[in-house]
C-alpha cells in the first residue's frame, strides 16, 4: 500500500504527516509558532524559517513513530513548493529533497493551494469531481472550478486583500490579539445591533472577483465613532463578519449558476468560520447541492493535505508511466526549486 510523507512549512506552522493508501492519515505532526510571531502583531519571516529548522526533523521522527513505521515503508516524499515565505518555504524543500535522495525515493513538490483544495478528500464524506471550491485563507481567495485533479479554473479572486487577511487586519485594528480572524469570529458571536451595515465590495457589478481591502478602513471609521465599549466592539466585529460572509456567498451563488456544478468545497484557514459554514450549507440546500469542509486541523495549514496532495499526483505519474512506458523529470529530479509567488494557473 503506498505511503507518502508530506511536509508543510510555507508560512508559521511546521507540519507533518504520512498518507497511507489504505488508512488514510497514519500520522499527524504540528507545530505552531503562534506564540513566537504573538509578541509582534504578525509574521516575521526570519524567525518563522528557523524556527522551521529547529523543529522540521524532531517532527519527522514523531510522524514515523506515530505511525508505527520507518523511512523504509514510505513511497514518496511530498513538500509544499509554494506559494509562500522564501525563507519557510526553502526549510520543507530542502529537508524533503535530501531525505528523498538519501532514502531513495522519488519527491513530489506540491502547491500550497492545491494542498487546501484537496483536504475535504480526507474525510469520509467527501466530493466528487466535478465540483466547485472555495478557498480562503490567510492569503488568497479564489473560486476554483474543479474539473479533475490537476485540472482547475479559476474563475475568481480578490483583487486586493484576501479574505482571511481583511479579518486579520481588521481585528489588528479593533485591538484583538494575533492571530485575529478566530478571536474576531468568537467576538461576532455577542454582536447584537442588526442595523450597522458594512457594504458588501463588488457585488453591485457582475463578476465573480473580490475585493476586501476597503472593510477595514470602513470599520476603523466605525470604531472611531463608537463609545468604546466591549458591546460596541462585538457590533463592529458581527457586521465585519456578516459583510465578508454575505459577499462570499453572493459570487458563490452566481459561481454556481455559471457552471451549474453540486457540489461546493470550501477549504482554507477562513473556512472554520461558523457564520460562513452556515451561510453556505443554506445556499447549496437552495440549489439542491451539497457543500463539503474539511475537519477543523485540516482547514488551516497542515501536513496531511500536503502528503494526499502528493499521494493523488504520486497514482497519477505511476498509471502514466504504465501507459506510456516513460520515466518522469518531476519525480526523479533532487534539484531545490522554491516558488514563493506561484499562480495557480502558472502551475497546472
Ligand atoms: O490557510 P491558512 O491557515 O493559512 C494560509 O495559507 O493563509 O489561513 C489562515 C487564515 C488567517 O487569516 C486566519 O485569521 C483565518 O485563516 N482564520 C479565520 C478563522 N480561523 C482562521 N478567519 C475567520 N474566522 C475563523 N474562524
Ligand atoms: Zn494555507
Amino acid at each position: 500500500m503506498t505511503k507518502i510523507l508530506g511536509i508543510e512549512t510555507s508560512c508559521d506552522e511546521t507540519a507533518i504527516a504520512i498518507y497511507d493508501e489504505q488508512k488514510g492519515i497514519i500520522a499527524h505532526q504540528l507545530y505552531s509558532q503562534i506564540a513566537l510571531h504573538g509578541e509582534y502583531g504578525g509574521v516575521v519571516p526570519e524567525l518563522a524559517s528557523r524556527d522551521h529548522v529547529r523543529k522540521i526533523i524532531p517532527l519527522v521522527d514523531a510522524a514515523f513513530k506515530q505511525a508505527g513505521m520507518s523511512h523504509e515503508d514510505l513511497d514518496a516524499i511530498a513538500y509544499t513548493q509554494g506559494p509562500g515565505l522564501i525563507g519557510a518555504l526553502l526549510v520543507g524543500a530542502t529537508t524533503g529533497q535530501s531525505l528523498a535522495f538519501a532514502w531513495k525515493l522519488p519527491s513530489i513538490g506540491i502547491h500550497h493551494l492545491e494542498g487546501h483544495l484537496l483536504a475535504p478528500m480526507l474525510e469520509e464524506r467527501k466530493p466528487t469531481y466535478p465540483f466547485l471550491a472555495l478557498l480562503v485563507s490567510g492569503g488568497h481567495t479564489m473560486l476554483v472550478d474543479v474539473k479533475e485533479l490537476g485540472d482547475y479554473d479559476i474563475i475568481g479572486e480578490s483583487i486586493d486583500d484576501a479574505a482571511g487577511e481583511a479579518f486579520d487586519k481588521t481585528a489588528k485594528i479593533m485591538g484583538l490579539d494575533y492571530p485575529g480572524g478566530p478571536i474576531l469570529a468568537k467576538l461576532a458571536e455577542k454582536g447584537t445591533n442588526e442595523t450597522l451595515r458594512f457594504p458588501r465590495p463588488m457585488t453591485d457589478r457582475p463578476g465573480l472577483d473580490f475585493s476586501f481591502s476597503g472593510l477595514k478602513t470602513f470599520a476603523a471609521n466605525k470604531i472611531t465613532a463608537s463609545d468604546g465599549s466591549e458591546q460596541s466592539k462585538a457590533d463592529i466585529a458581527k457586521a465585519f463578519q456578516d459583510a465578508v460572509v454575505d459577499t462570499l456567498a453572493i459570487k458563490c451563488k452566481r459561481a454556481i449558476q455559471q457552471t451549474c456544478r453540486k457540489s461546493l468545497v470550501v477549504a482554507g484557514g477562513v473556512s472554520a468560520n461558523l457564520a460562513l459554514r452556515q451561510k453556505l450549507a443554506e445556499l447549496m440546500k437552495s440549489f439542491n447541492g451539497e457543500v463539503f469542509y474539511p475537519r477543523h486541523e485540516y482547514c488551516t495549514d497542515n501536513g496531511a493535505m500536503i502528503a494526499y496532495a502528493g499521494y493523488c499526483h504520486f497514482k497519477q505519474q505511476e498509471g502514466k508511466k504504465k501507459t506510456r512506458q516513460s520515466g518522469s523529470h518531476w519525480l526523479e529530479s533532487y534539484s531545490i526549486k522554491v516558488h514563493p509567488r506561484w499562480p495557480m494557473s502558472e502551475a497546472f
